[in-house]
C-alpha cells in the first residue's frame, strides 16, 4: 500500500515539469520526447564518477602495500593524472569555431558580448557536437545573468573527467581512514596535509581571485580549481568532524546523518517538490539574498526533519 501511495502521488503530479525532471527530459515545450531528452544529469554524473573510481580501485587492489598513502595505489593516481591531462588539453587546446581557444567564460553579454555563442568554451562545444543541442540542459544559470542563448549542460562530458578526480580524492580520504585505522593523529595530519596541498593548488590556479586566475572556480564547468577548492574545504571539514565525532565523541553527528543515510530519497524529493510550499513560496523580493537564504534554510530544515522521521521509521532508499 505504500507503493500505491507513492504511485498515487506520482500520477497526481504527472505531466508537470517536476516529473519530467525525474526522468531528465526538461524541455522548452514541456513534453517528454526522445527528441529533446537530456542525456547528462546529476545522477548520471554520480554514476559515471563512481563507476570509473570503483574500476580504478579494483584494478589496483593487488598493489596494496604499506608506506606512504599516496603510494598505496599509485597506478590509479597515474590514471587520474592522465585524465586531468586530457581535461586540460581539451579545455585549453581544442579549437572551437568562432571562439577563442581556451575560453572559459559564459558568452552572451559577458566579455563585452564578444563571444556571444561561446558559452562554456570547449566544454559547451563538445556537448553540443557530441550529444546535440536538444539533448543537453537548456536553461543554464548563465542565461539569467549573461543573457546567453546557447544551451549548455552543467553536467556535461568534459566536466565528468574532473568529477572523477573529485570522487577519487574522496577515495583517497577513505584509504587513509582504512590504512591508518586506530591512528587518529596520522589520519588527521594527512587530511590536513591534503587540505593544505589542494588549497595551495587552488590559490595558484585562481591567483586567489574570483575570475582573474588561470582557471577560475566554476561549478558549471566543474573546473579543476573548483575541484581542488571544494576538496580542500572537504578535507578540512572532515578533520573537524572526524575529531569531534569519532575521536572525542563530543557529538553524535546529528542531524547530518539523517539526510546522509537517505540521500537519494532527499535528492529526488527535493527535485519533485522544490516548487511546492513549504519548500518554496512567492518571494516579496526575488533579488533579496536574505529572502533566498531564509527560503533555502526552511526547505533544508524541512528535509532534515523528513529524513529524521524516515530514520526513526527505518525507511531508507538505497540503489
Ligand atoms: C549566435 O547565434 C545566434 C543564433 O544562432 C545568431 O543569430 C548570432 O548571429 C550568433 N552570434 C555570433 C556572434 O556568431
Amino acid at each position: 500500500s505504500r507503493l500505491d501511495a507513492v504511485k498515487n502521488i506520482l500520477s497526481r503530479i504527472g505531466g508537470s515539469m517536476e516529473t519530467e525532471r525525474l526522468i531528465n527530459s526538461v524541455s522548452a515545450t514541456g513534453y517528454i520526447s526522445w527528441n529533446n531528452l537530456r542525456i547528462p544529469g546529476v545522477l548520471q554524473r554520480l554514476a559515471w564518477s563512481y563507476l570509473v573510481v570503483a574500476c580504478l580501485d579494483l584494478m589496483v587492489d593487488s598493489w596494496w602495500s604499506p608506506g606512504l598513502d599516496i603510494l598505496l595505489y599509485w597506478p590509479a593516481w597515474l590514471c587520474v593524472l592522465l585524465l586531468e591531462g586530457i581535461w586540460l588539453s581539451f579545455t585549453f587546446l581544442l579549437p572551437v569555431p568562432d571562439c577563442p581557444t581556451g575560453y572559459l567564460g559564459p558568452g552572451g553579454i559577458g566579455d563585452m558580448g564578444l563571444y556571444e555563442n561561446c558559452t562554456g568554451g570547449a566544454a559547451g562545444f563538445i556537448d553540443r557536437w557530441l550529444l546535440g543541442e536538444s539533448h543537453i540542459y537548456q536553461a543554464p544559470s548563465s542565461r539569467a545573468i549573461y543573457a546567453t542563448r546557447m544551451p549548455y549542460d552543467p553536467e556535461g562530458v568534459l566536466g565528468s573527467i574532473n568529477s572523477v578526480f573529485m570522487a577519487f580524492l574522496g577515495l583517497q580520504a577513505g584509504k587513509i581512514i582504512l590504512h591508518y585505522r586506530d591512528l587518529p593523529t596520522s589520519i588527521m595530519s594527512r587530511f590536513l596535509l591534503w587540505g593544505l596541498f589542494l588549497g595551495v593548488i587552488s590559490a595558484i590556479l585562481t591567483k586567489c581571485s574570483t575570475d582573474r586566475g588561470f582557471i577560475p572556480v566554476n561549478k558549471n564547468l566543474w573546473s579543476l580549481s573548483y575541484v581542488t577548492t571544494l576538496a580542500c574545504f572537504a578535507f578540512v571539514l572532515l578533520v573537524v568532524i572526524y575529531y569531534t565525532v569519532d575521536v572525542k565523541k563530543w557529538w553524535s553527528g546529528a542531524p547530518f546523518y539523517y539526510p546522509g543515510m537517505n540521500s537519494i530519497l532527499i535528492y529526488v524529493g527535493h527535485e519533485v517538490f522544490e516548487e511546492y510550499f513549504p519548500f518554496r513560496w512567492p518571494m516579496a523580493n526575488s533579488q533579496s539574498h536574505a529572502e533566498h537564504l531564509t527560503q533555502n534554510l526552511v526547505a533544508t530544515s524541512c528535509w532534515v526533519f523528513i529524513s529524521y522521521v524516515l530514520y526513526r521509521k527505518k525507511i531508507f532508499w538505497k540503489i
